[in-house]
Order: C-alpha cells, then sequence, then structure tokens
C-alpha cells in the first residue's frame, strides 16, 4: 500500500503526463504533418532568378524557373500543393487587371511551368483575384464612381478559373470575396467540362493590416483599403454566413484568413461544416516572427512549430504558410 511520506494528498497530478518528451509526445493531442501544409508562392513576370522580398525574409519572388524547382521540392518534401500568385510587368498592369486572363500572362504560364514538372504529385493551386494585375491594385474591376463592380467581377473570375483548370490548376483559390462567386466559377468549370477542379473558397476573409507585406511580394499599387469587400474584423457571425454562402454554391474547401488573430473564427467554422477546412498563416504573421527573430527578440523553431500547431489545435485540417517547406524539411520543427 502506497503511503504519503509528505506533501498534498493529490489524487490528479496532470504533470505526471508531462515528465518525459515521450511522454509528452504520447499524449500530444495536436500534430502538424506535412501532407497538410501547403506553400504558397510567387512567380514575376521577366526576372531570370528569385528576387528576394524585403518584408518577407526567406521568400522570393520567382522566375519561371526557379518555381519549377520549388515545386520538385515540395513534391519531394510531401507537402500538399503549392499556391500560385503572379505578379505581371509593371507597364503590363491595366483597369481591368486584362493579364489574369492573357494566355501567355504570367500566372497562366507558371500554372503550366509547375503542374509539368510535378504532375500529380504536388497539388497545383493559384490565387483567383485581379488586384495583382490592376493598375489600381483592387481585387475587381471599378465602376465610374470608382467602386469595386461586383458582377463585373465574377465574370472575370470564372474566365480566369477556367483558364487556370485548362492550365492545369488541380485547385482554384478565390480570394476577391465577391459575392456569388464561387457559384459562378463553378458553372463555368462545369460548361468547359472541368468537372475535377477543386474550388478552395476563401469564405471568410477578413480586411487586415497583416495583409502588408504581401503587397510588397506582389508590388501592389493599392491606395486606400478593401473594407467593402473584405470582412470587418469583429465579426463572427457574417464569417459563418459567408461560408454557408460558399457551400451552398459548391465550395469544395473553405478557409479563414488571416489565421493567428482570428482562431475562433476557424473552431466555430470547424464546428459548424463538413467540408475540409483550411486557414491561411499570412504574410503579417510571418513577417512577425521573422523580425523578432531576427533581433533575438524569440526563439524562430519553437515560433514556428507553435503558430502552425495552434492554427491546428483551432480546427483547421489544411494551412497556407509560407514555412510550409521549411517545416517538412526539418524534423526539429514538427510535432
Ligand atoms: C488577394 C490576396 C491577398 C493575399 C492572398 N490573396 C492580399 C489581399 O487580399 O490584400 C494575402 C496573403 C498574405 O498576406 O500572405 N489576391
Amino acid at each position: 500500500m502506497g503511503r504519503r511520506v509528505a506533501g498534498l494528498n493529490l489524487p490528479d497530478r496532470p504533470r505526471r503526463l508531462r515528465t518525459s518528451p515521450v511522454m509528452r509526445r504520447m499524449v500530444a493531442e495536436t500534430s502538424v504533418a506535412p501532407r497538410q501544409l501547403i506553400l504558397p508562392a510567387f512567380v514575376a513576370e521577366g526576372l531570370t532568378e528569385p528576387r528576394p522580398i524585403s518584408s518577407m525574409p526567406g521568400v522570393d519572388q520567382h522566375s519561371l524557373d526557379s518555381i519549377r524547382k520549388v515545386a520538385a521540392s515540395a513534391a519531394e518534401a510531401g507537402i500538399a500543393g503549392i499556391m500560385l500568385f503572379g505578379v505581371p510587368l509593371p507597364e503590363k498592369k491595366d483597369a481591368t487587371g486584362s493579364q489574369a486572363l492573357a494566355t501567355d500572362g504570367i500566372l497562366t504560364r507558371a500554372i503550366e511551368a509547375v503542374r509539368g514538372e510535378v504532375g500529380d504529385d504536388l497539388l497545383v493551386m493559384s490565387d483567383v483575384c485581379l488586384d495583382e494585375f490592376t493598375d489600381h491594385g483592387h481585387c475587381g474591376v471599378l465602376t465610374a464612381d470608382g467602386l469595386v463592380d461586383n458582377d463585373a467581377t465574377v465574370e472575370l473570375y470564372a474566365q480566369m478559373s477556367v483558364l487556370h483548370a485548362q492550365a492545369g490548376a488541380h485547385v482554384v483559390g478565390p480570394s476577391g470575396m465577391m459575392d456569388g462567386q464561387i457559384g459562378e466559377i463553378r458553372s463555368a468549370l462545369d460548361a468547359a467540362g472541368q468537372l475535377d477542379t477543386v474550388i478552395l473558397a476563401y469564405a471568410a476573409k477578413y480586411s487586415s493590416s497583416y495583409y502588408g507585406p504581401f503587397r510588397e511580394a506582389v508590388s501592389s499599387t493599392l491606395q486606400g483599403d478593401r473594407k467593402t469587400y473584405q470582412q470587418d474584423l469583429g465579426n463572427v457571425r457574417e464569417a459563418l454566413r459567408e461560408v454557408r454562402l460558399d457551400l451552398e454554391q459548391g465550395a469544395d474547401i473553405v478557409m479563414i484568413k488571416p489565421a493567428l488573430s482570428y482562431l475562433d473564427v476557424i473552431r466555430q467554422v470547424a464546428d459548424a461544416v463538413d467540408v475540409p477546412v483550411a486557414a491561411y498563416n499570412i504574410s503579417g504573421e510571418y513577417a512577425m516572427v521573422e523580425a523578432s527573430a531576427e533581433r533575438g527578440w524569440i526563439d524562430r523553431d519553437a515560433a514556428i512549430t507553435e503558430t502552425l500547431t495552434s492554427i491546428r489545435r483551432a480546427g483547421a485540417d489544411i494551412i497556407l504558410s509560407y514555412w510550409a517547406l521549411e517545416y517538412a524539411n526539418r524534423k526539429e520543427l514538427q510535432r
């Protein structure tokens, strides 16, 4: 019979399950596997070699050649996919973002190049949006009054999605937050015979200060903000409504973005839907950790693991992260 020699008479001592690394690993409730990660990547027209993005240390704008190599490494590392963003030459940007629909446009060519490289070993995904292509930097075309024209924009997104699917995208990711975009994209894909193209809907996308570094990554010219189409940061019922509408219109996967300031939204969506839930660990979330690690203010490796784990714990099945490839390649980050 055990007899207490000293201390408290406690039947429950949770610390027993934290006594060693193996013990902690055994009882860990949440893990992050490379197969659940997607690497967002930028391809810029006119580059012959990668160009560093200063606000995102470690992330580059790629050439068509270098993006092929990144995609091959991503397939090798066993991550799920690569989400491609195209950056046209500045002089090719115009009011309607016409390069987005050009068959020789940079994003179309990047999709073809990457799919040619990886086949079905990596999921090729594309951002369906106009902000990288318009000279005003908005995610859609404008009315005479300078407002974003919802219905005209949705029509362009539908054409863009078909172009991407034909170029080899397995998954299209409409990120413009226009009403009815998923339904129109689904009909256009169906009409083009692209029945297996997955729509990863940026269903709940908030107007956020954390997109800052991305604007440099895509050489954005935006003045002002996106508050008439992206969601207000205090709302969660509205996110559930956006998710419901996207599912009614044919979304296969729903995404919440950004991730860290919206973990409660991820949880509520994950509890409400019966489809996979994705979250985008965005540029500003990346830059915050990189910048403080650079100053020696934070343990970079531990912060990366903690960031990704918290997003999974909140309920995301899939995470887009600029650390995807590094995480998959470095065992010491994994859990
Ligand atoms: C729109 C788009 C944006 C991001 C992904 N798709 C920018 C925006 O909405 O302003 C942001 C991604 C990031 O910040 O990492 N094409």
